[in-house]
C-alpha cells in the first residue's frame, strides 16, 4: 500500500470515485449506517488491499453492496424469507445472507471461505449512485481500523485510514449511525445474526414469526466479544458518574457530559452514539453510559456498548 494523501470527494466528484474503484483502489463511501470501505467485490487484489488497509482478519468475511434486489439475485439464492425482507426493505439498514451462487462475480478472498454471501443495498443517495457508476458489488467493511469504533463522519474515517486509502466520498453524517441489522436462514429459519440499524421487532412483524438467535451452522464470524473498543474504560447502566469518569446519558440525565437522547428516543441515540463515544474517549480516561431500553435501536446501541466494554484482546 502507497501512503497518499487520501484525498476527499463531494458529491459532484462520483464519477471519480467509481474510476477510483475501478483501478483496484479503495474508497470510503457513506451510507445510511455507518461509512464504509469500498472496493471492487470482483477483484483479489482489491479485496486484499481491503483486509490490509484495516488490518481486518482474513477468516472475517465482508459485506458486498449492490443497487437492489435484482443485483442480489445475481449473486446469492435468496431464500423465500430473504426475499421477503429485501422488498421490504431495501434498500435500507439491512444485510442478507445467502449462499452465493456458483460462478458469481465475487472474489472469493470476500467470502473468507464461507459458501454464504453478505449482501445489503444501501439506502444513501451517494451510495447508490456510486453503485450505478461503478457497475458491480462493491465489497465494503465499515471504513474503520478492524476493532475501532465504526465511523459516521468523513473526519472519522480520515481519522482512522488517511493515507491507507485514496478517497473518501463525503456525505455528510450518517442519519442511522450504528451498522445495518444482519439476518441469515438455517433453512426457512430467520435468525438475527447483528442486531442494526433496523429493529428486530420491525423484521419480526414483517416476517411474522421470531428471529433465532445465531449458533451452530449459523453465525456472523466478526461478531468477536470485543470491539468498537474505544481507549477509555466503559462503564455501563451506571446511575451517575464516579470520580474521572464522563457520564453518556439516555433520557433525563443531570451531570452527564453528552446525551445520547435527552428525550429517551433510541433512534436519536443510535445516531449520536459512535460520535459521542469519540468525543468522550478523546477527553476522558473512564466513560460511565445511563442504562438504555432493549427495545427500537436499543437492542444495537447496547450490542455495541457491550463489546465496547468487553476485556480487549
Ligand atoms: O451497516 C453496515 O453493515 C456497514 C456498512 C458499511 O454497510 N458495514 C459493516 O461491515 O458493518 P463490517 O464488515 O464491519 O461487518 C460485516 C459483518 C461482520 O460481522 C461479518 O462477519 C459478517 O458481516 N458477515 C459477512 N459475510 C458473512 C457471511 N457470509 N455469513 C455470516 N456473516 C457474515
Ligand atoms: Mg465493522
Amino acid at each position: 500500500l502507497k501512503s497518499a494523501p487520501t484525498l476527499r470527494w463531494t458529491a459532484g466528484e462520483i464519477d471519480r470515485a467509481a474510476e477510483t474503484l475501478a483501478q483496484g483502489r479503495l474508497v470510503a463511501f457513506p451510507t445510511e449506517t455507518v461509512y464504509g470501505l469500498g472496493g471492487d467485490g470482483g477483484a483479489d487484489a482489491a479485496v486484499a488491499a481491503i483486509y490490509a488497509a484495516k488490518g481486518r482478519p482474513r477468516f472475517n468475511p465482508l459485506i458486498l453492496h449492490v443497487a437492489g434486489l435484482e443485483e442480489a439475485s445475481a449473486l446469492a439464492a435468496l431464500p423465500p424469507g430473504a426475499r421477503l425482507l429485501a422488498e421490504r426493505f431495501w434498500p435500507g439498514p439491512l444485510t442478507l445472507v445467502a449462499p452465493a451462487r456458483s460462478g458469481a462475480p465475487i472474489s472469493a478472498l470476500a467470502q473468507a471461505g464461507l459458501s454464504s454471501v453478505a449482501l445489503r443495498a444501501p439506502a444513501h443517495p451517494l451510495a447508490q449512485a456510486l453503485l450505478t457508476a461503478f457497475g458491480g458489488p462493491l465489497a465494503g467493511p465499515s471504513a474503520n481500523p478492524s476493532g475501532a469504533i465504526s465511523p459516521t463522519t468523513a473526519d472519522h474515517v480520515l481519522a482512522g485510514l488517511a493515507g491507507r486509502i485514496a478517497g473518501v466520498l463525503d456525505g455528510g453524517p450518517c442519519v442511522i449511525g450504528v451498522e445495518s441489522s444482519i439476518v441469515g436462514f438455517d433453512g426457512d429459519r430467520p435468525v438475527l445474526l447483528r442486531p442494526g440499524g433496523l429493529a428486530a421487532e420491525t423484521i419480526e412483524a414483517a416476517l411474522g414469526r421470531p428471529l433465532g438467535r445465531p449458533g451452530g451452522a449459523i453465525t456472523a464470524p466478526g461478531q468477536l466479544t470485543s470491539h468498537y473498543a474505544p481507549k477509555a474504560r466503559l462503564r455501563l447502566n451506571a446511575d451517575e458518574a464516579e470520580k474521572d469518569e464522563a457520564l453518556l446519558g439516555f433520557g433525563p440525565t443531570p451531570g452527564a457530559a453528552l446525551n445520547l437522547s435527552p428525550s429517551g428516543d433510541t433512534e436519536e441515540a443510535a445516531a449520536n452514539l459512535f460520535a459521542m463515544l469519540r468525543a468522550l474517549d478523546a477527553r476522558a480516561d473512564a466513560i460511565a453510559v445511563s442504562p438504555v431500553p432493549e427495545r427500537g435501536l436499543g437492542n444495537a446501541i447496547n450490542d455495541r456498548l457491550r463489546r465496547a466494554a468487553a476485556p480487549r484482546p
